[in-house]
């Protein structure tokens, strides 16, 4: 950018690596809303915490409580959103942290330009993989309903859409198995990835 001069640390991402003891790394949870990304979100940062990594949770009904409160879900808008959180994320990873994100995040181009940003060699995706029809059954907000009666516009799976990732590094089925099934799934994928060699 014109008249914008960026500067490295004098402290190398090694050298954090080394002091934090683990590997940073961003798990990205994408899924429809009631799918069950942040219930398993909340409970892999708490699985982790006590295993000793730090770790820190970004998600979407936070982020836009705060950081992104000014924005709505227009397909603009969701773009402006993930740019913001995988900016935060990069961030994050550079201070040597792992980060969970959870965002409904329906569209592939933006989840791809969230990985290029903090860097593909730390990004995992995982697919919250629920039918509508469950996420509808469930509708733990009554968002569904809502949106359904034309009360909420542009609502993920209903009036607006949401591009399933092609090959995702992990796909957990969240309406054929329990969620404690999908959790040991995500830990046992996930945990190898942030110890140091
Ligand atoms: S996105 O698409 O990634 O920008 O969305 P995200 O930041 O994850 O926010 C999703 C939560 O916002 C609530 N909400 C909506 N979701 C989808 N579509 C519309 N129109 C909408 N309006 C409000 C909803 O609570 C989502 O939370 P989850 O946890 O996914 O149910």
């Amino acid at each position: 950018m014109k008249n914008i001069y960026p500067f490295n640390s004098k402290v190398g991402y090694g050298q954090r690596r080394m002091q934090m003891q683990q590997e940073p790394r961003l798990v990205w949870l994408t899924g429809l809303s009631g799918s069950g990304k942040s219930t398993l979100a909340l409970r892999l940062e708490h699985h982790l915490f006590h295993l000793g990594y730090k770790v820190f949770l970004l998600d979407g009904d936070n982020i836009r409580n705060g950081l992104c409160r000014d924005l709505g879900f227009s397909k603009q808008d969701r773009k402006e959103n993930m740019r913001r959180v995988a900016e935060v994320a990069k961030l994050m990873l550079d201070a040597g942290l792992v980060v969970i994100c959870a965002f409904i995040s329906p569209y592939r181009e933006e989840r791809e330009l969230a990985r290029q940003v903090v860097g593909p060699e730390r990004f995992t995706e995982v697919y919250i993989n629920c039918s509508l029809q469950v996420c509808e059954q469930r509708d733990t907000k009554g968002l569904y309903a809502k949106a359904r009666q034309g009360l909420i516009k542009d609502f993920t799976g209903i009036s607006a859409p949401y591009e399933a990732p092609q090959s995702p590094h992990l796909l957990l089925r969240t309406d054929r198995e329990s969620i404690d099934d999908s959790l040991q799934k995500l830990i046992a994928f996930v945990e190898p990835q942030l110890r140091l060699p």
